[in-house]
Order: C-alpha cells, then sequence, then structure tokens
C-alpha cells in the first residue's frame, strides 16, 4: 500500500475543511498523508484555512507539509487523492438561491428546488473545469466529490468525462441513521440500513440490526409515530428538519424519509415559515463562518489563551469522507451510501437515473448494490419526476437551452406553473450574471 500520500482539498477556504482534515490525519496508520495542498479560487479564504490548518497541526504535534495555492497544476501535480467540496459563487450567492425563490413564493434552499438548481449551474461550470485540471494534472487520483447539488453535478460529470475517477458521496443518509440510533437508542455500529433515493431525496427502508438480528425500521417508525423524532443537539433550523422527518413519518409510516424531502412534501409551510430577509446561508455566515474568521483572527493577533478556546470539530461529515477514502486505499470494500448510475440498482427506475443507493468500496472503485425489490408508486412517481426535472437542467446547460431550462423548472415539484417558473428563472438569470452559460 503506498505511502507518503500527496491529497489535495478543493475548497478549501470552506468551514469544512479543519473538521476533514483533522479527520484525516487521526487516521494515520491506514491513510498515511504526508502533504496536504489547500486550493481555493479564493487566495483570501484559502489562506485563512492555511493558517487554521497550521495552527491546529502543530497544537496536535502532527508534521505535515502543508501547501496552499490557487493554481491548479500546482495544487494537483503527484497528488493521490482530491477532496473536492467547492461552492461556486460561495455563500453570498447561496444568500441568493435562498431568498430569490422565496420572493416568488416558492422554496429556497441550497440544494432543493430552483435554488438548488441556480446552484448547480454555477456548479457545473467550475466543477467541470476542475475535473478537467484534475484529469490533466492528476491522471490516475481519485476525486472525492462533495460538491453541491451532488446529483446534478453527477449527472454532468458522466456526460461529460464519463471514465473520470471519482466518488460521490453525502453525509445526509448516515447523519440521519446515526442521529436515529442516538434518539432511540440503538448502536448504530450495528446497523446494515437500506436506503435508495435521489441525493437529498431518499428513504430508508429496511434497517438490518446485526445485534438484535431483526430489521428495527418497524419499531423505529412506531416510536416516531408515538414520541416524535427530537433532536438533542443542533441548530434549531437541523431540529426542526428532524420534527418534521417526524411528521412525514406520520403521514407515510411505510419508510424514514431524508429530511430534506421536506421541500418537496411540505413546500407550502416551508415558504410561509421562512423569514425572506434572514435565510440558513445568513445564518451559516453570521455563524460557522464568522466563528472561522475569529479564529484566524484570534491566530493572527490574539494570546494563548484566547485561542484554547477554539477547535474546529472533527464531525460525521469529515469522518464519513475519510471512511471512503480508507475503504478505497486499504480495499476494505466497506459499505456506504453513494451516489451512482442507477443501472438497474432501483430495478424499476429509468435506468439513466443518477441514484443514491448502498455500495461496496474498495480498490478498485464503486460496486453499487442493487435492491433486492420495486420501490412503490409513490417513491417512483416523486423520484421520476426529480429525476427529469434534472436532466432537463443539465442539458439545459450543456445546450444552453433557455426552453430546456424553462421546462427543468416547470416540471420541477417545488413549482406550481409555467407562470412563476418563467418569473423566477429570468430572476435567477438575471443574479448569476457571469457565473451561468448564456441560455438561448
Ligand atoms: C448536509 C448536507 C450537505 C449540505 C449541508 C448544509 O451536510 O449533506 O449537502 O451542504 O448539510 O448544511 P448548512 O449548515 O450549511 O446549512
Ligand atoms: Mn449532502
Amino acid at each position: 500500500m503506498k505511502k507518503d500520500l500527496i491529497i489535495c482539498i478543493a475548497g478549501a477556504g470552506s468551514t469544512y475543511t479543519p473538521g476533514i482534515i483533522q479527520s484525516i490525519l487521526s487516521r494515520y496508520e491506514q491513510f498515511p498523508v504526508s502533504e496536504i495542498r489547500l486550493y481555493d479560487v479564493s487566495q483570501k479564504r484559502n489562506h485563512r484555512t492555511y493558517v487554521i490548518v497550521e495552527y491546529l497541526t502543530q497544537r496536535l504535534n502532527q508534521s505535515i507539509k502543508l501547501v496552499e495555492t490557487t493554481d491548479p497544476e500546482l495544487a494537483f501535480t503527484g497528488v493521490d487523492y482530491i477532496f473536492s467540496q467547492i461552492r461556486a459563487g460561495g455563500l453570498k450567492m447561496r444568500e441568493l438561491d435562498e431568498k430569490i425563490p422565496l420572493k416568488h413564493g416558492l422554496v429556497g434552499q441550497e440544494t432543493c428546488g430552483v435554488g438548488g438548481f441556480a446552484y448547480g449551474m454555477r456548479s457545473m461550470v467550475q466543477f467541470l473545469d476542475l475535473v478537467k485540471d484534475c484529469i490533466t494534472y492528476a491522471p490516475d487520483a481519485w476525486i472525492l466529490n462533495y460538491t453541491n447539488p451532488e446529483t446534478i453535478i453527477s449527472e454532468a460529470v458522466r456526460r461529460q468525462f464519463p471514465s473520470a475517477k471519482i466518488i460521490n458521496a453525502c453525509d445526509m443518509a448516515i447523519s440521519i441513521s446515526k442521529t436515529i440510533a442516538d434518539i432511540y437508542d440503538y448502536d448504530h455500529d450495528g446497523w446494515v440500513p437500506t436506503y435508495y433515493g435521489l441525493n437529498h431525496f431518499g428513504w430508508f427502508t429496511e434497517v438490518y440490526d446485526k445485534n438484535l438480528d431483526k430489521d428495527v425500521l418497524p419499531e423505529i417508525i412506531k416510536r416516531a409515530q408515538q414520541e416524535g423524532v427530537w433532536l438533542n443537539e443542533g441548530d434549531d433550523s437541523w431540529k426542526e428538519t428532524y420534527v418534521n422527518l417526524g411528521r412525514m413519518i406520520q403521514y407515510f409510516p411505510d419508510s424514514i424519509p431524508n429530511n430534506y424531502l421536506e421541500y418537496y412534501l411540505m413546500g407550502d409551510e416551508k415558504v410561509a415559515k421562512a423569514d425572506p430577509s434572514y435565510t440558513r446561508a445568513n445564518y451559516v455566515m453570521d455563524n460557522r463562518d464568522n466563528y472561522m474568521e475569529n479564529f484566524y483572527q484570534a491566530i493572527l493577533t490574539g494570546s494563548k489563551k484566547d485561542l484554547e478556546a477554539y477547535s474546529m470539530e472533527n464531525e460525521i461529515h469529515g469522518q464519513y469522507i475519510t471512511d471512503i477514502a480508507i475503504s478505497l486505499h486499504c480495499d476494505l470494500n466497506q459499505r456506504f451510501n453513494l451516489i451512482v448510475p442507477n443501472k438497474g440498482a432501483i430495478p424499476n427506475l429509468r435506468s439513466d437515473a443518477v441514484v443514491e443507493v448502498p455500495a461496496y468500496v474498495s480498490a478498485k472503485g464503486v460496486e453499487p448494490i442493487a435492491l433486492r425489490h420495486e420501490i412503490s408508486d409513490f417513491h417512483k412517481g416523486l423520484m421520476e419526476a426529480q429525476v427529469a426535472s434534472e436532466k432537463l437542467w443539465v442539458d439545459a446547460f450543456f445546450e444552453q437551452s433557455y426552453l430546456k431550462a424553462l421546462q427543468a423548472f416547470t416540471l420541477n415539484q417545488t413549482v406550481p406553473s409555467m407562470l412563476v417558473a418563467k418569473k423566477v428563472l429570468d430572476d435567477l438569470i438575471e443574479a448569476n450574471k457571469g457565473y451561468w452559460p448564456e441560455l438561448k
């Protein structure tokens, strides 16, 4: 097994980077990284991460070569693994993705509905460039991708670079199953959940518990119906998504849904409750981003005592992608939920959809696990509309087609009519000038 690995974090200015790096460094025995390249288009944000990571590694007595760069050639040449989490347009554009749809009475969300599409268009532009650079400068490297919105990104990469060495992952499904296990007091390590869907759009239909040797999903659903789903930690908006997850179970007690389905199944209420002048992007800027900025300033100027108060936790987000990298690097063949071309994994869904299903990861890459049953008409219908809408959006990007873009919006389940679809599309085109290709 290769030692002295070089990795690159693309989109290193992200607030998630210190956590991902701490996860990676804590697993040195299985994943012996000796050099980390921090790469971002924003020199300022990249440098902020550099200073924080340098400080954290010194605090933990870790010896690592750390490089910061805005040059893709320097970033990728000779690297073994690339961890990508770019956010095209940054949090400022996320704010518009959330606020513009709300102005039209539509769900305004980072990855769902038309806001997610707006982000998707920016992401396709920048992410395909990134993949091209990775293939040019590091043709043997694996890309471990967290870049959102993941179904759109995966669909676009599959069309443009069908043989790219890329693994698309999202921490949401594991984060939900861990949270549910914690709430109802199960041992998550003994769980083998069956989850299927699209990214941020799926369901658990079985939770095999090795310790108890049975499927515990029916008893969890019962408890969720009786007690609700109450999260003890985290911020209010995540807590609310779990309450809503419980409410979705009340209505449809055949599965455990992904929280994000609230934007499709109860979008009217989400819109009614939203504050159109202060959305999640504002919260993230005022909290996570601000915390990182304060940490950075404290390192530059502060006393040792000030600094001790700061940490950037090694949480599920970082752990999950590190586990995937290790399964790949050490050929462990472990099971994860990943975003892959369907090709029959969900037997009664169109085979050219990009789906999120369990899959094994070994040195030779990803092997999806096919479901042993067909999915219900309810799930299938929801997914088919979503897949078609996303495919039209990806077509709109490749063909620079306004017609396809308008069809994508009109078909989206968060949009009530072609009239609203056109208005919001035109507003988003205006707001994304310079980021989107021109749609004709
Ligand atoms: C989860 C999802 C990510 C998403 C993030 C948003 O981790 O899997 O895809 O970007 O939540 O969290 P935030 O705190 O930025 O709203
Ligand atoms: Mn995600």
